[in-house]
């Protein structure tokens, strides 16, 4: 089949088949806290590595309906405009129920560590919170951001930027001087609502 975007039903997809066709995505489960100090951490899976020298990730905030008092934005960038930081902790999968769980829509008032059952480890180079028990956790600190293109509704999502000032790794994680990714077993978005785990792992040389 071919089809515009946007016209998928039209062709017998019940849902938009764009995530599931552009999988698996890692996920980065972003930790950031307000000035006024609550802690928020959410998923996102449009987002990943984009640079190793200097060391930077990105990820995409789609906006918020619910939250007219900042512009639309979603707690974890409206956080990261004000306080310039956040951790990205890595996602095994020990830790996937309770990511999914972050995700829940909840009030900028409520510390979603709490709400997600999580205790808070502190960082070295940030002051946003990071997750106890994750295998490993990057502490950013905003480069900048970019407005997409507005959509039919007239909002737009918007791309976050920044560099990595710091890595944590659980040394159980490391073998032979390498991180052992099966001992933790990344969990990937796929399309709708489906995961999977890195589990099989094979090397290739050029
Ligand atoms: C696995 C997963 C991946 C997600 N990826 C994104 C994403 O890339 N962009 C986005 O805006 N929302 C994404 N979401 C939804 C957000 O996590 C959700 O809207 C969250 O409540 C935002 O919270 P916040 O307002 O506290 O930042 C994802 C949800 C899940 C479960």
């Amino acid at each position: 089949m071919f089809f515009i975007p946007g016209t998928h039903t039209e062709h017998g997809l019940t849902h938009s088949p764009l995530k599931a066709l552009i999988s698996p995505r890692p996920i980065g489960w972003i930790s950031s806290v307000s000035a006024g100090g609550v802690a928020n951490l959410s998923p996102y899976s449009f987002f990943n590595a984009i640079a190793e020298f200097p060391p930077m990730v990105m990820f995409i905030s789609a906006p918020d309906a619910r939250a007219e008092n900042k512009n639309g934005h979603k707690d974890s960038l409206a956080n990261i405009l004000e306080t310039r930081e956040f951790g990205v902790n890595i996602v095994g999968r020990k830790q996937a129920e309770q990511m999914v769980k972050s995700s829940q829509p909840v009030e900028a008032s409520i510390d979603e560590f709490d709400h997600a059952g999580l205790t808070k480890m502190a960082g070295q180079k940030i002051s946003a919170p990071l997750v106890t028990g994750a295998p490993a956790h990057l502490e950013c600190t905003y480069y900048n951001h970019i407005d997409l293109p507005k959509n039919a509704n007239g909002s737009h999502s918007v791309m976050v930027l920044g560099h990595i000032v710091g890595i944590h790794i659980d040394d159980n994680m490391v073998e032979n001087g390498r991180v052992d990714v099966t001992r933790f077993q990344p969990v990937a978005r796929l399309g709708y609502m489906d995961y999977a785990n890195v589990t099989d792992v094979y090397e290739m040389t050029p």
